[in-house]
């Protein structure tokens, strides 16, 4: 399973990148203004950033909402890096751009997703990756974690190759049961993936260790 980290913060994903696991960055609108990224430009020269950071698929969200208007957007936000994976929104002129960008050998992530009838549609579409929101399910109480089964079931049985991008990952259990049901990837807050290295014995059993060294 890839590991992408989900944040537009500089500092977190040089954080993460260091530990040598990090495959890629998501961001969306809410992730990019939270760092404070206004205009055109500004957007632009932070996904640059991003991409001068990492070394793998960085996914920059179209604001349009329209056919046209996203394509022209996906080319722009596409220009940037041949790392960029184009983010387009699950709706109808999407599913459209998704198979725009797709015949154009532009690669995209088709995001907003919360079920298996909108999973095959940004499939059938040729998405490089298809994001289903799992911590958002699971807050409207239903499982979002069957949906990556369900997903991974019809994908397989299908011959989809459009990759599961486990996403709204809220913590390090998300993180282990998007990989028990198969996700390709999983885009994560870094607490999330830090929280994945906690054990309290192996804190005991590092103390242990570090005493007795003491006396070797
Ligand atoms: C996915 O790419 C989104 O950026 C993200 O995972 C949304 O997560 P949230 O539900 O925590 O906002």
């Amino acid at each position: 399973m890839k590991f992408f980290i989900d944040t537009g913060n500089l500092a977190q994903i040089k954080e993460a990148n260091e530990l040598g696991i990090l495959d890629g960055v998501t961001t969306n609108p809410s992730l990019m203004a939270k760092e404070g990224i206004k205009g055109e430009e500004a957007i632009a020269a932070h996904y640059k950033a991003i991409c001068d950071l990492v070394d793998g698929d960085i996914s920059a969200e179209v604001l349009s909402t329209e056919f046209s208007a996203m394509v022209e957007e996906g080319k722009k936000l596409a220009a940037i890096h041949p790392n960029i994976v184009v983010k387009v929104p699950m709706i109808k002129d999407g599913i459209k751009a998704i198979k725009w960008f797709t015949d154009n050998g532009i690669r995209t992530n088709c995001t907003l997703v919360f079920s298996a009838g909108q999973a095959i549609l940004a499939a059938k579409a040729g998405a490089t990756y298809v994001s289903p929101f799992i911590g958002r399910i699971d807050d409207s109480g239903w499982d979002g974690m069957e949906l990556i089964g369900q997903m991974r079931h019809i994908y397989d049985i299908q011959g989809f190759k459009t990759e599961i991008l486990a996403a709204s990952i809220r913590n390090a259990l998300h993180i282990i049961k998007a990989a028990e049901a198969g996700a390709d990837v999983c885009t994560c807050p870094l607490d999330s993936i830090l929280g994945l290295l906690k054990h309290p014995l192996t804190d005991i059993g590092l103390a242990k260790f570090l005493e007795d060294a003491k006396k070797m």
